[in-house]
């Protein structure tokens, strides 16, 4: 490529360092040390706070939207046109490493440093930003801040949301100092770009340095009210039973059954990750579980049919168990594919710096593909150690498999950002 600029690994490293000390917490599990940052948490509140100041150390002019959303703006040499933009979330699981979303914020810094330390003006804007809440683990709904700015979620539904303790999700958002002025409908910028760890082991296992991402896959999430009888262990024969353990047992089996079923296509996947059953003793028979439902598939069709089998097979258990069982729809998205000429860019970018690139789905959620239904979207995938584990204080990429993931990123940005 023409330009042979290149970001400062050492100092992207140090900042996805930086980032990462905020909401540290030992893993029971791993023995590790990870990161926590639940969506409007205090730790999240803190992170937010020091990404705010390091944009602003950036020179750049920092908005938030009325979810919380923040973004941070280089002016373009023409300020009139739409700008280019990149970001992901920094809000974390309960249980995660220090990556994932980071990377993506991390990556929009270090282009915009870049730009700055080379005194590089671009016809259009660049803004980065990062998203309320992508994660969805603290109050049922992922992407919800990007989804709310491209308008797929109203505003008011969001603040409604309210997490496992029965807090609001407005008085969260309060809490932290982050209910922005700015209307929540973004303008439509004139692309946008997020890089990301891949979160799997495909990458890794092909020895590939990017991921051209193509699209993402269907997701849909429920939660499950599993309505039974408490009883005693001991006593209470088994045809007295209602079992709200044994019916989540069945469903989740059931759902394991229907991925090696070809009639939900060779890639369904299933994943039942919360089971909380009540009271869950050792000696008491539960008498209400509560699970979630995590299905996913590259094709729309295969999803649908998968959700409409699990429904009527909810009533078959709720039959054969005699529990009552309720579900409501938490979060749901369709697939969704990037814009060719994004992934173009993104395939040149590799070629012309001998990286390594292949095509690929994302199996995991994203703001980009909300940010795909107002303009021309796209990512970039770097690899990841340890079967690019993710969710997990394992996460881990290399410096250099995020600096190479960042340098393309650069070189689309340059592309996009000087786009007539
Ligand atoms: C987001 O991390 C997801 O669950 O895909
Ligand atoms: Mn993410
Ligand atoms: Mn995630």
């Amino acid at each position: 490529m023409a330009n042979s600029i290149n970001i400062d690994s050492k100092r992207l490293t140090d900042s996805l360092q930086t980032l990462g000390k905020i909401g540290q917490y030992k893993d029971v599990a791993t023995g590790l040390t990870g990161v926590r940052r639940l969506a409007l948490s205090a730790e999240d509140g803190e992170g937010r706070r020091h990404v705010v100041s390091l944009m602003k150390q950036a020179g750049l002019t920092v908005t938030i939207d009325r979810i919380g959303n923040v973004f941070a703006r280089r002016e373009g040499t023409n300020p009139t046109l739409a700008p280019m933009m990149m970001g992901s979330h920094i809000d974390s699981v309960p249980t995660a490493g220090m990556f994932d979303g980071c990377l993506g914020v991390m990556s929009a810094l270090e282009v915009i440093r870049t730009l700055n330390d080379n005194n590089i003006e671009t016809l259009r804007p660049v803004v980065m930003a990062f998203f309320t809440d992508e994660e969805g683990c603290r109050f049922g709904v992922d992407m919800l801040g990007s989804a709310v700015a491209t308008g797929r979620i109203p505003l008011e539904q969001a603040y409604a949301l309210r997490d496992r303790d029965g807090l609001w999700f407005k008085d969260e958002l309060e809490k932290i100092g982050f209910q922005g002025e700015a209307p929540v409908l973004l303008k439509p910028p004139h692309a946008y770009l997020e890089v990301h760890i891949e979160q799997g082991p495909v990458l890794r296992a092909k020895n590939l340095d990017i991921g051209v991402v193509a699209g993402v896959q269907a997701i849909s999430w429920q939660e499950l009210t599993i309505q039974g009888k408490p009883a005693h262990a001991g006593t209470t024969p088994m045809e007295l039973r209602a079992d709200a353990g044994v019916a989540a047992a069945r469903i989740n089996l059931r759902m394991r059954e229907m991925t090696e079923d070809a009639k939900y296509g060779t890639q369904f996947r299933a994943t039942m990750g919360a089971i909380r059953p009540h009271p869950g003793l050792v000696n008491i028979i539960p008498g209400q579980v509560i699970a979630t439902v995590d299905v996913r598939n590259p094709e729309d069709a295969f999803l649908k049919k998968a959700e409409a089998d699990l429904i009527a097979f909810y009533d078959e258990v709720a039959r054969r168990e005699k529990v009552k069982i309720t579900w409501r729809q938490t979060a749901r998205t369709d697939s969704v594919r990037f814009n060719d000429t994004v992934q173009a860019l993104v395939s040149k970018g590799a070629t012309s710096r001998n990286l390594k690139s292949e095509r690929i789905i994302s199996g995991a959620g994203h703001d980009a593909q909300e940010m795909s239904h107002i303009c021309r979207a796209g990512m970039v995938f770097v690899p990841g150690e340890f079967d690019g584990i993710s969710h997990n204080p394992r996460e881990f990429s290399t410096p250099e498999q995020c600096a190479n993931g960042v340098n393309v990123a650069l070189d689309v940005v340059l592309a996009l950002a000087n786009e007539a």
